[in-house]
């Protein structure tokens, strides 16, 4: 403890952000306003339509409402303070500021984690058990798993930010990240962090890595099934109902995966942010439209929104 009587204590980071491309301030401003305005509108659009469409209100349905629902506040707790800092270029953010961000980040990515396992576990049910769906994902389940996936999800992250607050940051304030991730503020801490790796390592092997393997293998039964259809037309009709949840579980999944779980490589560092841009700023971007553009039971709800509307009109 002597060594860190002599050092100030930090109470404030300064993020690093994009580095050079700063230079661009005003083009990045445009750029990411414009995405943050398209995921709020196009998520809260499909929440809003889900909830109002009775033709809607199967467990599909209900997880993607609750997936975009969490999309929208996911976004919010990130771009907002990127936009700020690209037009006010004031890039600094208070200890407990940072602490709040990096607990809403966690907690949702988490919890979206557990949605594309519940997802996966549906289409699972869906396309392998197809007679007994009805009965296994009922309401009951169906909001069990719902309620559980936002609890576990936040839980988890705040035993995390628990452990993450005891450490003392000194010295060196820079976060080489455009928000206030985990790894980029462990490194900034003076005191011993093996405690907290620890403790994410266990609430990884316990909560995510299960849930993680529950989609491959929901995944891996999906497929399986799919291409023992005898029928062409059938073997597409299956895959059309599960290929935008497999696109979207990719998409979460490969980025996590690169930025979280290889090994720190050079050239891997320099990619990290543009791939956390990847898992933060554009899965809840696609989302929506992937998930809009190629299912028909969607389409047809937005027709019926518009011609409903046409009538009111008349
Ligand atoms: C979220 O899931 C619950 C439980 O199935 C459901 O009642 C609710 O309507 C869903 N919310 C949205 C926004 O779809």
């Amino acid at each position: 403890m002597r060594k860190l009587e002599n050092q100030t204590t930090t109470t404030e980071f300064l993020f690093l952000g994009f580095g050079d491309l700063q230079e661009f301030h005003i083009s990045l401003f445009l750029i990411f306003l414009i995405v943050y305005i398209f995921t709020k509108a196009g998520n809260i659009l499909i929440t809003v339509l889900i909830l109002t469409d009775q033709h809607l209100h199967t467990p599909m349905y209900f997880f993607l409402g609750n997936l975009s629902c969490l999309e929208t506040f996911y976004t919010s707790a990130i771009l907002p303070r990127v936009l700020a800092s690209f037009l006010t270029r004031n890039k600094t953010v208070p200890l407990p500021g940072c602490l709040l961000q990096l607990w809403l980040a966690a907690s949702l990515a988490a919890t979206e984690c557990h949605f594309l396992s519940a997802m996966s576990f549906d289409r699972y049910i869906a396309i392998c058990k197809p007679l007994h769906y009805s009965i296994i994902m009922n309401n009951k389940l169906c909001l069990l798993l719902v309620a559980a996936s936002w609890v576990c999800g936040f839980v988890e992250n705040t035993i995390l930010i628990i452990f993450v607050s005891k450490l003392i940051f000194c010295g060196r304030n820079e976060i080489d990240h455009f928000f206030c991730d985990f790894i980029p503020i462990i490194q900034l801490s003076c005191t011993d962090t093996h405690k907290v790796q620890l403790v994410l390592t266990i609430l990884a092997s316990v909560c995510t890595f299960p849930t993680f393997v529950l989609t491959i293998t929901s995944h891996v039964y999906i497929i399986s099934t799919i291409l023992r259809i005898p029928s062409t037309s059938g073997r597409k009709k299956a895959f059309s109902t599960c290929s935008s949840h497999l696109v979207v579980v990719s998409v979460f999944y490969g980025t996590i995966i690169i930025v979280y779980v290889l090994p720190k490589t050079e050239m891997l560092k320099e990619l990290n942010k543009v791939f956390s841009v990847f898992y933060t700023v554009l899965t809840p971007l696609v989302n929506p439209l992937i998930y809009s553009l190629r299912n028909t039971e969607v389409k047809e709800a937005w027709r019926r929104v518009v011609s409903k509307h046409n009538i009111n009109l008349q």
